[in-house]
């Protein structure tokens, strides 16, 4: 069996100030022990970590890989390699392009077609449109849950209407899986374009408006009470959305939500200023919203960090703020720019590690990921926590090369990920 001995780590879910030994035997950790105590296993391979830091591999459920049909985008060659490079070894994807994932045949024909390009584990969503009702529960065994836009975005795809909705939220309680819900309210949006007009960055954030996600989530709390089922609302951008969250949560209904690195390091202010590179949906909010979000992933409220890695290519990204796509990259960049947070003080490390690790690992039933302990996967990425670099977007493997972090110096730069005991990305220290 192959091995590999990481020797004198920091394990900082652990403790910061200890070193171990990390065994890793075939696609297990086998064993951790005080620093030097683990004997070398006659074929295993040493890493001489000398207090380097071995993190569980991230585990990020939100992410768009344009895989199969939109390619010149991106596709899971690249896209998985871009997660590698930035310390996620299991993404969850959610395909919002044709073909969508309306029924079983359709989620067969996309994993036989990207399980073979992938370095990382991947897992996909249904999709949740009217062509896939009645078809849930017969690709329930191939899903991480089911995917719902209820406002307009990239792909237009959303669905409205209370009736129709309140079926989905329905045939999704009878799976047993959670359904995971893009909250913006369309009617609310269009009011918005229709008084501020819909162009610029200001127009779009104003239209774009809290009160949008907060009337979403509150729609999508109601439906989910009434039919039982499990709400996981992505990518919460408003402190107004999180505070219905926290009551929901308060009274005892299973409902998690996430939210993404961009919500957290910008506001509306810098939309207005970079352009559509900051242009997403949800839109980016105010530093009140941030500082809320902040406040909600340390109370725990926040359960889970995602990407919303959202490729579109560089030419789409120039067009003027109206025209251009909403969407962000982030895979390739998504552990530094978590682990930043904890180093500029805005998050303790250890809630990090466990909003990007083993909360979303808990919530989509991976029993043996997300944390390094023995026994479970190894998924797991070697960082140097003195090391600091500079983002340049020019060295990303995904297809979607720029982004509003260039040139931000970030710490937390993987150095080697491991995926079920395999190297599957070495940064060389010079590159
Ligand atoms: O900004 C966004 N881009 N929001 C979404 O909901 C979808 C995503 C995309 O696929 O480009
Ligand atoms: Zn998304």
């Amino acid at each position: 069996m192959t091995g590999r001995l990481f020797r004198e780590v920091v394990l900082p879910e652990r403790d910061p100030a200890e070193r171990f030994d990390v065994l890793v035997e075939g696609r297990e950790i086998a064993r951790v022990g005080p620093g030097g105590s683990l004997a070398v296993p006659a074929s295993a391979t040493v890493v001489e970590a000398d207090g380097r830091w071995l993190l569980p591999g991230f585990i990020d459920d939100h992410v768009h890989l344009r895989e199969p049909g939109l390619e010149r985008k991106e596709g899971y060659a690249t896209g998985t390699r871009a997660a590698a490079a930035g310390g996620i070894t299991t993404l969850l994807e959610i395909q919002n392009n044709p073909p969508l994932m309306v029924d079983r045949a359709a989620v067969e024909a996309k994993l036989a077609q990207v399980r073979p390009l992938s370095v990382v584990n991947i897992g996909v969503y249904g999709s949740l449109v009217r062509e896939s009702l009645g078809h849930a529960s017969e690709m329930a065994d191939l899903v991480h849950g089911y995917k719902l836009f209820m406002g307009p975005s990239t792909g237009g795809i959303d669905v409205s209407g209370d009736e129709v909705l309140r079926s989905m939220f329905r045939e999704v309680a009878a799976t047993g899986h959670w359904l995971f819900v893009h909250a913006e309210d369309g009617d609310l949006i269009a009011q918005g374009i229709a008084r501020h007009g819909p162009d610029g960055a200001r127009a779009f954030h104003l239209a774009r408006s809290a009160a949008a996600e907060i009337k979403a989530t509150e729609d999508a709390l109601r439906l989910a009470h009434d039919e039982g089922t499990r709400l996981h609302v992505f990518h919460l951008s408003s402190g107004g959305a999180l505070e219905l969250i926290r009551d929901a949560r308060g009274a005892g209904r299973p409902v998690t939500c996430g939210t993404c690195p961009h919500y957290l390091y910008f506001t509306h202010e810098d939309t207005a200023r970079v352009g559509p590179l900051l242009k997403v949906n949800p839109s980016i909010k105010t530093a009140g919203d941030r500082e809320a979000l902040l406040a909600g992933l340390r109370d725990g409220t926040v359960d889970c960090l995602s990407s919303d890695h959202a490729p579109h290519t560089a030419e789409e990204k120039a067009r003027e703020f109206p025209l251009a796509p909403s969407g962000i990259p982030c895979l390739d960049i998504f552990m530094p720019l978590c682990l930043t947070l904890a180093e500029r003080g805005a998050l303790p490390l250890t809630t990090v590690l466990d909003r990007a690790a083993r909360t979303p690992a808990a919530l989509h039933g991976f029993e043996r990921k997300g944390s390094v302990a023995e026994g479970f996967d190894a998924d797991l990425v070697l960082v140097d926590p003195r090391e600091r670099r500079v983002v340049r977007g020019a060295e990303h493997f995904s297809k979607a090369r720029q982004t509003p972090y260039e040139g931000a110096e970030l710490i937390g730069w993987p150095q080697l990920t491991v995926v079920g005991g395999e190297v599957v990305f070495a940064r060389s220290p010079e590159a």
